[in-house]
């Protein structure tokens, strides 16, 4: 049994076909990347996984337990969380009320307080900016504040969508390497991404989106070996890509 598993999913806005039978699946202490070109359909994949398009079908299964029809904050509640496009950073709120509010799915005394410890364990720098207004920080800084805000809820499974969007490329490289770390703690991570170096880098396997479908898959050494994947679906040249 997968951590998290699509099966055979199709997201529709009205008539449009955005992604049309796409099955993966998303081990704990995994890194899987999505890739592919703009419109290929992983922010709709990604958003549909997690409940926010209503025009999906197919299943969803946490941890073997079918979630596809259920509202987006009980799949956060059953641990599958995402990252959404473009942070969504409150900018009125300090850096740790942003992160208490990824907490709220965590219950009990002390809940909130070792919440913190564990995203401040991962990102010091976010403890040492703890009192900032969101809207003080650079963009790497938002991005590790997303990524420790989903953190803070203590999901089973993250779904990033383009976290290297505005970062420069050092950046890209402190980003990734913490969102290798969080899946080293078990978590499993599904990557949506057009980084495909970056991706690579991290990743365990890859699926190739184009056009709504999954063209290709497999382990990140393979696919990234593949040069007709590579040229052919995510438009690089031999020798692009190191
Ligand atoms: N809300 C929407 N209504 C109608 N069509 C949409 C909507 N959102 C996306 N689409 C269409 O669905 C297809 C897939 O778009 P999607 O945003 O999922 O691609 P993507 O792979 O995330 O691209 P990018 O890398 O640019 O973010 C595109 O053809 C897009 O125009
Ligand atoms: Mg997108």
């Amino acid at each position: 049994m997968s951590l998290l598993e699509a099966r055979d999913v199709t997201v529709r806005y009205g008539g449009i076909v955005a992604v049309r039978g796409v099955s993966l699946q998303v081990e704990a202490g995994e890194v899987v990347a999505l890739l592919g070109a703009n419109g290929a359909g992983k922010s709709s994949l990604l958003n549909g996984l997690v409940g926010l398009v209503r025009g999906t079908s197919g299943s969803v299964l946490l941890e073997g337990r079918e979630v596809g029809r259920q509202p987006t904050f009980r799949r956060a509640r059953a641990g599958l969380v995402q990252v959404p496009e473009g942070r969504g950073v409150v900018a009125t709120l300090t850096v740790e009320e942003n992160l208490l509010l990824g907490a709220y799915t965590r219950r009990g005394r002390g809940a909130a307080a070792e919440a913190l410890a564990s995203v401040y364990q991962l990102f010091p720098v976010l403890e040492e900016r703890r009192r900032v207004g969101g809207a003080m920080l650079s963009g790497g800084e938002q991005q590790m504040l997303a990524v420790g805000r989903a953190m803070a809820g203590a999901p089973r499974c993250v779904v990033l969508d383009e976290p290297s969007v505005g970062l420069s490329p050092l950046m890209v490289d402190t980003v990734f390497a913490k969102i290798r770390a969080m899946a080293d703690t078990g978590m499993g991570v599904l990557l949506a991404e057009q980084n495909v170096p970056a991706s690579l880098a991290i990743a365990d396997r890859v699926y190739v989106l184009q056009r709504g479908e999954v063209v290709a898959s497999g382990t990140a050494a393979a696919i990234g070996a593949d040069d007709a994947i590579m040229a052919a679906f995510l438009g690089l040249a031999d020798g692009a890509r190191r």
